[in-house]
């Protein structure tokens, strides 16, 4: 089983994959929650993730809160897609369980510390901060790191903040440049196969039809979620963007990927946060990423569907 810990700006898209990654499962073990600034300031999404664990009856997990800004930068946030809260759509109790007292920084720190070298992968679905300031503060951490598994960037799809920027990656393009830059093993899932993850009407409703807590609030976050820019992803249904990560570390075999040079523009006004993926190799760097570009979105939402039944 791999161990994980979940990087997270919890985000609608973000709560359903800690909810799959919380699912029963023979693969994977979360090891915690760290939380950081994105869709919404940290306070909120460090209660998010609380709720969520508290769905999913594991109040017993770690939850630290992390950075509250990126690297050198103001935070932008995204309530035009995720509301206020961040995490709008189901009715949902406030969490009782306590924050993990630890920040996100030391807890990834710590635990990359004292696992066996190459066991621990991190999950990012959000701004990398969190990653970038634990890979600064502590370069011998780095090396230990099993992979990154992340949400983030844009290939030949539009960027969603800017023309060719990725939420993500564009909020803090500085964490993200330190991170692809760090050696580590790396998967990215960018907006190419993320907008190949629709949840279509039907699948939103195959959701709610398994009648419990979690069914019920898994389809009313991806219902408020589809309410955002229908213009843009058409009548099928909006993108599901984080689950594709934890989805590949459960069934990898359902993503199509290649292996690619994946650099950051963080100083540009114009292009800021572009990921620069150099497909055709035409640059003759090394490889760095394994970029997911497709996917097969039934095999996707079945799985989804199924594990999320054992919660
Ligand atoms: C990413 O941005 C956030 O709004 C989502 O949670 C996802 O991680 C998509 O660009
Ligand atoms: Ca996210």
């Amino acid at each position: 089983r791999r161990q994980i810990i979940i990087d997270t700006d919890p985000g609608q898209d973000d709560a359903v994959a800690i909810l799959l990654a919380l699912a029963a499962s023979d693969e994977i073990e979360v090891l915690g929650l760290t939380c950081v600034a994105g869709n919404v300031p940290l306070a909120l999404t460090a209660r998010n993730a609380r709720m969520i664990c508290e769905l999913a009856g594991r109040s017993d997990l770690p939850v630290c809160a992390g950075c509250d800004r990126p690297i050198g930068r103001d935070l932008v946030t995204a309530e035009h897609v995720h509301g206020q809260s961040g995490l709008d759509g189901p009715d949902l109790p406030a969490p009782r369980m306590p924050l993990h007292p630890a920040h996100a920084v030391d807890f990834l720190i710590d635990t990359l510390r004292s696992a066996a070298p190459g066991t621990v992968t991190l999950v990012a679905l959000g701004p990398l901060t969190n990653l970038a300031t634990a890979f600064t503060r502590a370069p011998d951490v780095v090396g230990r790191v099993r992979e990154i598994v992340l949400m983030g960037g844009a290939h030949s799809a539009l960027g969603n903040v800017t023309p060719v920027a990725e939420f993500n990656i564009h909020v803090d393009p500085t964490a993200a440049d330190i991170v692809l830059r760090a050696g580590v093993p790396l998967v990215m899932a960018p907006l190419d196969v993320t907008h190949k993850a629709l949840v279509t009407p039907s699948r939103n409703e195959a959701l709610r039809a398994l009648g419990t807590p979690v069914g019920r609030a898994v389809a009313d976050l991806t219902g408020f979620f589809e309410r955002y820019n229908p213009a843009r992803y058409g009548a099928e249904g909006g993108p599901l963007h984080d689950p594709c990560t934890i989805a590949w570390l459960l069934r990898p075999d359902l993503f199509a990927s290649r292996a690619v040079n994946v650099t950051v523009e963080t100083q540009s006004d114009l292009t800021l946060g572009m990921t620069v993926m150099d497909w055709w190799g035409v640059t003759g760097r090394t490889p760095n990423a394994t970029v997911l570009h497709d996917i097969d979105p039934g095999g996707f939402f079945d799985l989804l569907t199924e594990r999320l039944a054992t919660l």
